[in-house]
């Protein structure tokens, strides 16, 4: 591969271009691309130009070109993350950390280095940690989170139905996750724009990072240590209680993993969905004529643009083969969701309805695919099916080429949404549903969670956003409810 000439004049005088090095040369050491600088502007270009010139498995360079591996096959992504006997998320494997090539202060550490929680740990100590999460989110009523949700998009709403415009990314999607979010680990109170604020700086990255995260912590290990002393009928009640014994550090730790990673990922996801709902003339007329259901426009997404495009990362722990390519023991490689979902090899016209197929990266795989998958697609569905409800006439109020998105590696990010709709009037939401648990194991989770189930005050039914729809009490139960519901049959 021969190095991009950034050079005006395209001559070889070394002082008209950047030198050599410069992360502004597409390419680095060994003649490897970058995942970062100039050429990383355009990721999605950038691997499939990975996928022409390496097959499924290519060679990169991460920030002061240290090597890692893009894995950009979906079915070798599927064996990488299948495999614990090979590969691990336990970065304390990684050479380059070993040998001090990618120092305490890379960029990426934030991302890679290892920390006391279930996504990094392997074995028994996974099963401990996630079984103690998964137990936890059994026992959320999923009836219940749906009413809040709809609830919820009806305050968000309410508060720019009378203007008739609004930005639906910064005024609809990067709020609806938290609150739900806030309500399932039961602390409905600290829902509100500053911690909004705080966690998207904490993702971000930027300078004030290190203050948002000592924020968002601070407000979790007050939960934490006031559950510990009163339980109550929520997600951090029953992972505190649970069998597997979590100390306060681990509950706090644990608690920001789920607000983190839920928070970004349905944020992402209900930006993208409602984009494609308001954009894809054929998306918006098939939903009005009832053939399809927002599940599956949730589905769509999920493949053509996943919440999290890549994952960071996977290690080697002996010497192995993937996708053609030698992989030595204690190298890095990327979970490329977003490549993986586009191989030919699974998807040779992208154009293809996916919508009934589940087999998407999205969620990753193997003992680290996301359990709270379930929860994010209720948010996503039943927050664009609320919305939708509440403005069915609302119209893109830009040409689709003028919207724009951030990107890292790990992630893309819908910047506006700006709408038009008919001004309407604010609705009337009588009261605030709260999310019940229920003391009930779900079909994939380990086991029941035995807690000493607090004493409550019986809440009462708020009653549902579709008025005059109340949901039957007895029939199937309120699980299979909820499966039936997401799925859309
Ligand atoms: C659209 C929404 C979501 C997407 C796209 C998503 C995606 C992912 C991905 C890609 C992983 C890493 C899988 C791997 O390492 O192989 C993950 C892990 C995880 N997710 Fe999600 N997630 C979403 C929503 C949620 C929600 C709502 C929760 C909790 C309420 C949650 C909790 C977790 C946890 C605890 C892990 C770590 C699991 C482990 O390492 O064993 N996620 N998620």
């Amino acid at each position: 591969m021969t190095p991009e000439s950034h050079s005006l004049t395209d001559t070889d005088d070394p002082m008209s271009g950047p030198p050599p090095g410069c992360p502004a040369h597409g390419t680095g050491p060994g003649g490897l691309r970058r995942l970062y600088g100039p050429e990383a502007q355009d990721l999605a270009g950038l691997y499939e130009k990975l996928r022409a010139e390496h097959g499924a498995v290519a060679p990169v360079l991460l920030h002061n070109d240290v090597r890692f591996w893009m894995v950009l096959g979906h079915g070798e992504n599927l064996h990488m993350v299948s495999n614990p006997a090979i590969y691990t998320r336990d970065s304390r494997v990684w050479t380059a950390l070993l040998d001090g090539t990618a120092g305490a202060d890379h960029p990426l550490m934030p991302l890679i280095a290892w920390q006391p929680i279930c996504s990094h740990a392997e074995g028994d100590e996974h099963l401990r940690l996630r079984g103690a999460v998964m137990g936890a989110m059994s026992t959320i009523n999923p009836r219940d989170l749906r009413r809040y949700i709809n609830h919820w998009t009806e305050q968000l709403v309410n508060k720019f139905c009378e203007r008739g415009t609004a930005d639906l990314v910064s005024q609809f999607a990067e709020h609806l996750p938290m609150a739900a979010l806030c309500e399932i680990l039961g602390m409905p109170e600290e829902y509100d724009d500053r911690l909004v604020q705080t966690t998207r700086d904490l993702l971000k990255g930027t300078d004030t990072a290190i203050a948002s995260n000592e924020y968002v912590m601070s407000i979790l290990m007050r939960l934490t240590l006031r559950r510990r002393a009163e339980p109550a009928d929520d997600f951090t009640s029953y992972l505190i209680n649970h069998p597997a014994g979590l100390t306060d550090d681990e509950v706090g730790q644990h608690l920001r993993l789920v607000l983190l990673a839920a928070y970004e990922a349905t944020a992402n996801l209900l930006a993208n969905v409602l984009r494609v709902v308001l954009t894809d003339p054929g998306f918006r007329a098939q939903l009005n004529g009832g053939q399809m259901t927002v599940p599956q426009a949730v589905e769509q997404s999920l493949w053509d643009e996943p919440p999290f495009s890549a994952v960071l990362g996977y290690f080697a722990k002996q010497d192995t083969e993937l996708g053609g390519q030698r992989i030595r023991k204690g190298d890095g490689l990327f979970l490329g969701i977003a490549p993986g979902n586009i191989d030919p090899q699974v998807r040779p016209d992208l154009k293809a309805n996916m919508r009934g197929n589940r087999s998407h990266l999205a969620f990753g795989g193997g003992p680290h695919e996301c359990p709270g998958q379930d929860i994010g697609r209720a948010i996503a569905d039943t927050g664009v099916d609320a919305l939708l409800k509440r403005l069915p006439d609302v119209q893109l109020a830009v040409e689709e080429d003028e919207l724009r998105w951030t990107a890292s590696i790990s992630s893309r990010h819908l910047v506006e949404l700006p709408v038009v709709f008919d001004p309407a009037s604010p609705q009337d939401i009588m009261r605030r549903p709260g999310v019940n648990t229920v003391t009930r194991p779900r079909p994939d989770s380990d086991k029941a969670v035995a807690v000493p189930r607090p004493t409550l005050e019986p809440r009462p039914e708020a009653p549902e956003s579709e008025a005059g729809t109340p949901e039957p009490v007895r029939g199937p139960s309120a699980w299979q409810r909820f499966l039936r519901w997401w799925r859309g049959y």
